[in-house]
């Protein structure tokens, strides 16, 4: 089996190049580890930054993100039993949109099947080999046979426990990570929003974030040791506390109903850099991890592969190296930026029992300051809704 460019992992990051470099004439395979229901069946965030609408639409995949994805002109921000709201559209003139992660995958999971485009689901052992020469190679096993596929490049899109990073030699890469003392127990449910709008809270019980998929379907998110166990959690007892952490008025419209899904998440914030290695490029989780306070990962997922396009483009297209010799350097410029705001959200919401009382009154004068200056409160807006892709 040849390929122009092999893709290792079918999450948003995979998918979406394949459809970028297919609408740029540029072949390509994706190989798999896990089934597509497995793929679709896993639960992510849902915040889509006007750079990642422009993608999905440039790759021709945002026909149901027009239709269903419920615009967001701001946030409300949650401390002291109030409610504050962060404009965004009057701070930075933009929006956001709200659209699962989970239907974002699907629908480009549609388009390649409609196109005909080869992707190697339930793959076993790959693994990848040659991308510092000129013969890169990944092969794997399917149904008991062993495969070869050929190509130019490698795009490593598998995730954070993939085997593109850990084939790299480690003398070529330098990581950079932080574990935050806490994870985030996450429910789904199909009952209406709260709010019109997320709601982030801050409360001295620990953080609460009221999120959502459509106007049917909601997801709550509570800060939670990282010992607790989803099992210990009834439904019952997730919506109490829910209620304690949120002002009364917010509390009073939640509401409740079975849980669709109920998991614990670690928080973790993690760049490797280099982002290239020879012929091969890793993107998305892959490459970097960010606590999803903010909801950065999608959208980092796919500007970095946007970047990736773009760069193979005018490496087929116009004979130039340029496009991927900087991909590494581009990508980094905005992860990096991606990663101190969603360090520093994260940093202001949770509660940090080891930062002692003068921690917490840290972060009560800098909510004061957020709502009360327009000035960091464009700060916060303007990394919201994305900061542009060079
Ligand atoms: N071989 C083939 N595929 C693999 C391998 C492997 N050895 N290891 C992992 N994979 C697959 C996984 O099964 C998964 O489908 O790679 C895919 C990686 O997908 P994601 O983890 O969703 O990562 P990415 O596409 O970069 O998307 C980033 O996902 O984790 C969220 O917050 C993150 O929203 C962001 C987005
Ligand atoms: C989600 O809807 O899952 C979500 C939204 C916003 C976040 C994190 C998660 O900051």
């Amino acid at each position: 089996m040849r390929t122009q460019v092999a893709i290792v992992g079918a999450g948003p990051a995979g998918l979406l190049l394949g459809a970028l470099l297919h609408r740029a004439g540029i072949d390509a395979v994706i190989v798999e580890q896990r089934s597509a229901p497995y793929v679709l069946g896993r639960i992510r965030a849902g915040v889509l930054e006007r750079t990642t609408v422009d993608l999905l639409e440039e790759a021709g995949v945002a026909g149901r993100l027009r239709r269903e994805g419920l615009p967001h002109d701001g946030t409300e921000l949650a401390f002291d039993d109030r409610l504050h709201r962060i404009d965004f559209k009057a701070l930075t003139g933009q929006r956001v949109t709200v659209y699962g992660q989970t239907e974002v995958t699907q629908d480009l999971m549609e388009a390649r099947a409609a196109a005909g485009l080869t992707t190697v689901y339930e793959a076993q052992q790959v693994s990848v080999d040659g991308f510092d020469g000129r013969t890169p190679v990944v092969r794997f096993r399917k149904d008991g046979v062993e495969h070869t596929l050929e190509c130019d490049f490698i795009a490593g899109c598998d995730g954070y426990h993939g085997v593109t990073r850990a084939s790299v030699p480690p003398a070529a890469i330098t990581t950079y990570e932080k574990v935050y003392p806490f994870g985030w127990l996450g429910v789904l449910a199909d009952v209406p929003p709260a709010r019109e709008e997320l709601v982030y809270a801050h409360h001295e019980r620990g953080f609460a974030l009221c999120s959502q998929r459509s106007r049917t379907r909601s997801r709550y998110y509570l800060q939670c040791s990282l010992d607790d166990k989803a099992e210990r959690w009834s439904d019952d007892m997730f919506w109490d506390e829910l209620r304690r952490r949120l002002p009364a008025e917010v509390a009073q419209t939640v509401v409740t109903g079975p849980s669709i899904e109920k998991s614990i998440a670690p928080l973790r914030s993690f760049v490797a850099e280099p982002m290239r290695f020879g012929r091969l490029f890793l993107a998305g989780d892959a490459a970097h991890i960010v606590p999803p306070t903010g909801a950065k990962g999608l959208n980092l997922a796919a500007s970095d592969v946007g970047y990736l396009a773009r760069g193979l483009a005018e490496f087929y297209l116009d004979k130039s190296e340029a496009g991927i010799d900087a991909y590494s350097a581009r990508c980094l410029r905005r992860v990096w930026q991606a990663e101190r705001f969603s360090w520093w959200f994260t940093s202001l919401m949770h509660r940090f029992p080891e930062t002692g009382a003068f921690g917490q009154k840290m972060q009560q004068a800098e909510l004061a300051y957020l709502v009360g200056s327009p000035a960091a409160a464009t700060a916060l807006a303007e990394n919201y809704v994305g900061l542009p892709m060079a």
